[in-house]
């Protein structure tokens, strides 16, 4: 039997880049997958993609209101509700506190924050009576930069180092209810965009001149990832089969950066 057979997955950020990689792979692993996004065009393209096993949300993480839809959403197409795996976000590349503009400051907060750590809470919350049903869990995407600084930027690495607080903090309130972990990327080829007016460099991640080239040098695997290489780490932590005594730990896939 495949890992997730009959399971239901909520996954915010999943209509790109590495939420896509981890929706394909849920449903080759037997699950069902509500998706909430901003990408009208991308989640129309799933939806058709997969009929069956999908149902989305084209809305904000950063309204309570948006993940609640996407939760309702999931229990009436599939009638339950396994797994909610925070994952959408957003980068300031290489903006250091010292050069944002003190003008700037509190509204690129305001935004990175909102989305990268109150979207992560609205969607546990929205979750949460529907995971205690089932004995679910719950997976959050970090990066690197919840541990180390860099070219994330002070806000992204800022926010990233309090997702790891999240974690922690969840795994000992759920318990023993909910098991709570996260996976944490290096460097991986996607569009990830940079909030507004603070960044260096305004394109998708992936179009930056270079970025391939110096992230893959600082790698000891001597690449940067693909979207589909992290997502066998999601099927395991969502598989209580698979991980029952895991909980509040991060597992990292960067080919050896943190090392
Ligand atoms: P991506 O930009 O390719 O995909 C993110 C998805 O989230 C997109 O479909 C986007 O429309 C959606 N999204 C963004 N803001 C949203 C909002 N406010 N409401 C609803 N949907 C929203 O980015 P990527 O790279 O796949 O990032 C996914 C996760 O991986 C993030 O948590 C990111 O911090 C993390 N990560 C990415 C790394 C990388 O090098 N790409 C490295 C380490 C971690």
């Amino acid at each position: 039997m495949s890992a997730l057979e009959s399971k239901v997955a909520f996954i915010s950020g999943g209509a790109d880049g590495i939420g896509l990689a981890v929706v394909e792979r849920f449903i080759q692993e037997g699950a069902c997958v509500a998706v909430l996004d901003m990408n009208q065009e991308k989640l129309e393209l799933l939806q058709a993609q997969y009929p069956d096993q999908i149902c989305t949300v084209c809305g904000d993480v950063t309204s309570y209101e948006d993940n609640q839809k996407a939760v309702e959403l999931a229990l009436q197409r599939f009638g339950q509700l396994d797994t909610f795996i925070g994952n959408a976000a957003i980068f300031d590349y290489f903006a250091s506190l010292s050069r944002i503009q003190p003008e700037q400051l509190a509204s690129s907060f305001d935004r990175l924050f909102r989305v990268n750590v109150l979207g992560y809470m609205n969607g546990v919350k929205a979750s949460l009576d529907a995971l205690k049903a089932s004995q679910g869990n719950i997976v959050l995407t970090v990066s690197n930069s919840g541990f180390y600084p860099g070219g994330g930027g002070v806000l992204y690495v800022t926010s990233k180092h309090a997702v790891v607080g999240l974690i922690k903090q969840l795994a000992y309130e759920l318990a023993p209810e909910i098991r709570v972990n996260g996976v944490s990327p290096g460097a991986t080829d996607t569009a990830m965009k940079s909030v507004e007016g603070v960044s260096r460099k305004s394109q998708p991640l992936n179009h930056i001149e270079g970025f391939h080239e110096k992230a893959a040098q600082a790698v000891p695997l001597k690449r940067i990832a693909a979207p589909a290489d992290h997502a066998s780490l999601y099927v395991l932590l969502a598989s209580n089969e698979q991980s029952p005594m895991t909980t509040g730990c991060v597992i990292h896939s960067d080919g050896g950066w943190i090392a």
